[in-house]
């Protein structure tokens, strides 16, 4: 089969041995895989333990074969269904899996980033990591459930009330997803910051209450109930952190380079009890990703800017590098 490889120097697709399920796993032919910054974390050499390695965490397509071990009729999945895959691979043993936090688990592994990833035409994955997909969703956007799982998640963890006000900072795919998601959440009010004019100008298309270059443009002067940083950029965050209201909630989303460091007033974050929270990755928000997608909670046309073929690969995550579009897929 052909796949993406990503290796210390270079990215190319290439020919592989098509996988083989293990006793208790399936074989997805892909359908549509997204590509996101922590394809562009393994390509620049900080994520993956061992390179090369086919990319690809974000994908769905259709079961093509089951393992020995599987059985359809308690595991739900048999050949012909329409999957989406959580890529993560916990332990399930260690001591943070044995308290329910496996996206902390210390053997963490995915999909994608430490095992064969779905930028190919067949990735195997464990059947318990499907979600059979309703009827009414296109395996192709189904790509899109990995992200907004984790925005998902994202939302476990800020625990929103009714009525909120929201700042978010980003207009990214991760950053319009937790636009929507807030809107669901009973938002008051959903203002995005973004650089692009490109994304603001899509972050108004789908709804927002304001999309601006600079939150000073924003008249709240109490602040903001939730300010979530969906950049990873240091500027950003500094800039977000000062505009919590009382007793409102800061989320770090996006992903600062590890060796980043950014300033705030402690003073401010004790006299003020403003929260500060992390957001890493999917834990137990899965299967509600795709239950929201079914009830389009998301507009895959407007989110998904380009599908490209596999062979396009290289050129893709370029692009995405580059900031033009929104999520980009390659469909094998
Ligand atoms: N926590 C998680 O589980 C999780 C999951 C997926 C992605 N992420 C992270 O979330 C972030 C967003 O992901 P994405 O796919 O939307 O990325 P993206 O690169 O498409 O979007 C980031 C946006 O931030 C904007 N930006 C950059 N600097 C800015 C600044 N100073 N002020 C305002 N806006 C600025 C950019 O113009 C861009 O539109 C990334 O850091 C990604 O790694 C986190
Ligand atoms: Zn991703
Ligand atoms: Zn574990």
């Amino acid at each position: 089969m052909k796949a993406a490889i990503i290796d210390v120097d270079r990215v190319t697709v290439e020919s592989i041995p098509d996988p083989t399920p293990g006793p208790r796993e399936v074989v997805v032919a892909v359908a549509a895989c997204g590509i996101c910054g922590t394809d562009l974390h393994i390509a620049d050499g900080e994520f993956a333990p061992t390179l090369p390695v086919t990319p690809g965490h974000e994908f769905a397509g259709e079961v093509v074969a089951v393992g020995t071990a599987v059985d359809p009729a308690v595991d739900g999945v048999r050949v012909g269904d329409q999957v989406a895959v959580d890529p993560s691979l916990y332990c399930g043993e260690c001591y943070f899996c044995q308290r329910g936090r496996g996206n902390m688990c210390e053997r963490w592994q995915a999909i994608g980033v430490t095992a064969t990833g779905g930028a190919a035409e067949y990735v195997a994955a464990p059947v318990a990591n499907c979600v059979v997909l309703p009827g009414n969703i296109r395996p192709v956007d189904a790509a899109l459930v990995e992200p907004l799982s984790c925005a998902v998640h994202g939302f476990d963890v800020l625990a929103p009330t009714m009525g909120d006000h929201y700042l978010i900072y980003g207009a990214g795919t991760m950053g319009l997803m937790m636009m929507e998601l807030a809107k669901r959440a009973g938002a008051a009010s959903v203002s995005m910051v973004d650089l692009n004019p490109a994304r603001l100008e899509t972050a108004r298309e789908l709804g927002c209450s304001a999309a601006v270059a600079s939150a000073d443009e924003l008249d709240r002067p109490r602040g903001w109930d939730n300010v979530i940083d969906c950049t990873g950029v240091v500027a950003a965050i500094e800039d977000g952190l000062p505009r919590v209201i009382k007793g409102g909630t800061f989320q770090q989303f996006g992903v600062a380079n590890e060796d980043a460091t950014a300033r705030f007033s402690p003073f401010v974050v004790y006299n003020q009890e403003i929260r500060i929270v992390g957001s890493m990755a999917v834990l137990h928000s899965f299967d509600r990703a795709a239950q929201l997608l079914a009830e389009g909670v998301l507009r895959p046309d407007v989110m998904i800017s380009d599908r490209k073929p596999l062979d396009d690969y290289p050129a893709a995550l370029e692009q995405f590098r580059a900031g033009v579009g929104r999520k980009i897929q390659v469909t094998p």
